[in-house]
């Protein structure tokens, strides 16, 4: 594919560009009363941030914000956004999870060319899937989401859900020191294991927040785990709450249960029934408290469970006619290998195969090749001690069915496969392109554990 760079910003005069050091994100056009786009134009660039109390951290910032600005569309309209790239250093944005054309998916060398600094890029495209979305670059990942590159896109649902309350809650750690100052974002030996860990848990950017909540009402909580490298062991102790979405697509109203293990990339969307004023419930990661739920009076009528969301318009794939691809994911490659200057560890394979994210052409030559229209169960194997999301772009897939859990089939865009498990997962292959099928351990994803699969 070949790639042309026309857009390049001249100084500051063009098209309202406002705010140099952060600025907000702003719509960009007027926006006229029955409008079906949505516009804005999104700023990357420094800001310093104060992370660790006292301390300034110069973290990198979409729309003035770290994580980025809470984008919003309505499904089955037009999102458009501007991105202007005032870093040092190239970008681009992916939209994880959107089904769009390929053109759109902000993948270096296969959708587009990097946007340099002083560039910009207009993202044009229909969202088809309400739910809970986010987006971040595909460029020198590590370090870009690690700065704080990664923001929320929620898709409202065409007509009014039933929810009249909703909070965003962006789940990320911080590769910071007690000084606020960033450390690695890829350590080899964490690479080649788990993935390496930022230190300071944040939601929204602020280290264990208290967040009010109206006292009686049912309160849509979406959880979005956009962090490089940590799972997430969510847990409410005590709390009514009930899932209502996974990864951007409903799945019937159930009991949160004990603890969902939310990987790098997933998304999780509860109902929680907000218990009487001055009550305060922890959300955890674990033993670890991530947030307070803080429960205020409120003069609303007491709310009820809304209805199950509904479905997105995803084809349901056919599996008795179905081809079966079989992908392995596995460890390889010594810790300790001399490396040339530039190139990249690599410590995992899919099928044999490592990505090299210093090689632009690694995409010309995909792990698998699918016949558009035609439908295809994957199976995944995980032949590591250590659990990989594993996830797609361009289509959602259908988990099946796992070696290692009980499941009920749904539609996402990332599945979490734990160690030394094979998951099933089905999709019609009905968007043509050359898509990325990577773990969203950023550090594995860099390290080898990437692919492309071509649509034709
Ligand atoms: Cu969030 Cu290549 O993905
Ligand atoms: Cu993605
Ligand atoms: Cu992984």
């Amino acid at each position: 594919m070949s790639f042309t760079r026309r857009q390049v910003l001249t100084g500051l005069a063009g098209l309202g560009v406002l705010g140099l050091a952060g600025g907000g994100a702003r719509y960009w056009l007027a926006r006229p009363a029955a409008t079906t786009t949505h516009d804005y134009e999104l700023i990357a660039a420094p800001l310093d941030v104060e992370l660790v109390p006292g301390h300034q951290t110069r973290a990198w910032a979409y729309g003035g914000q770290a994580p980025g600005l809470e984008l919003r569309a309505r499904q089955g309209e037009r999102l458009r956004v501007r991105f202007i790239n005032r870093l040092e250093v190239p970008s681009t944005i992916h939209w994880h999870g959107i089904r769009l054309p390929l053109a759109m998916d902000g993948v270096p060398y296969v959708s587009q060319l990097p946007v340099l600094p002083g560039e910009y890029f207009d993202y044009d495209f229909v969202v088809p899937d309400a739910g809970s979305f986010w987006y971040h670059p595909h460029t020198a990942s590590g370090e870009q989401l690690g700065r704080g590159l990664v923001g929320p896109l929620i898709v409202e649902e065409r007509e009014p859900s039933g929810f009249r309350h909703e909070r965003t809650l962006s789940l990320k750690s911080w590769h910071v020191d007690e000084q606020g100052a960033f450390g690695d974002f890829s350590v080899p030996r964490e690479a080649a294991r788990g993935g390496t860990a930022g230190r300071l848990s944040t939601v929204n950017g602020a280290h264990a927040p208290t967040l009010e909540l109206p006292a009686g009402q049912v309160v849509r909580l979406r959880l979005l785990n956009l962090d490089n490298t940590l799972t997430y062991r969510l847990n409410l102790p005590q709390a009514e709450a009930r899932i209502y979405a996974l990864d951007g697509n409903p799945v019937a109203p159930q009991p949160l249960g004990q603890e969902y293990w939310l990987g790098p990339g997933m998304r999780i969307e509860l109902a929680l029934r907000v218990p009487e004023a001055g009550t305060e419930l922890a959300l955890r990661n674990g033993p670890l408290r991530l947030a307070t739920l803080k429960s205020v009076a409120s003069q609303e009528p007491a709310g009820d469970w809304p209805p199950a969301l509904p479905a997105n318009p995803v084809a349901e794939p056919d599996l008795v006619g179905a081809e079966t691809q079989r992908f392995n994911f596995e460890w390889t490659g010594a810790v300790s290998v001399n490396l040339a200057q530039g190139a990249a560890h690599s410590f995992w394979q899919i099928n044999g195969q490592a990505w090299d994210i210093a090689d632009k052409r690694c995409a010309e030559r995909p792990i698998a090749t699918l016949k558009q229209g035609h439908s295809y169960i994957l199976e995944l194997r995980n032949l590591s001690q250590y659990q990989h999301p594993i996830h797609l772009h361009g289509m959602s897939f259908k988990v099946l069915d796992s070696n290692r859990r009980a499941i009920t089939p749904y539609f996402t865009d990332t599945y979490l496969l734990g160690k030394q498990e094979t998951a099933r997962v089905a999709l019609v292959a009905d968007n043509p392109g050359t898509w990325m099928f990577h773990c969203h351990v950023i550090d594995h994803m860099e390290t080898g554990l990437m692919a492309a699969i071509a649509v034709v």
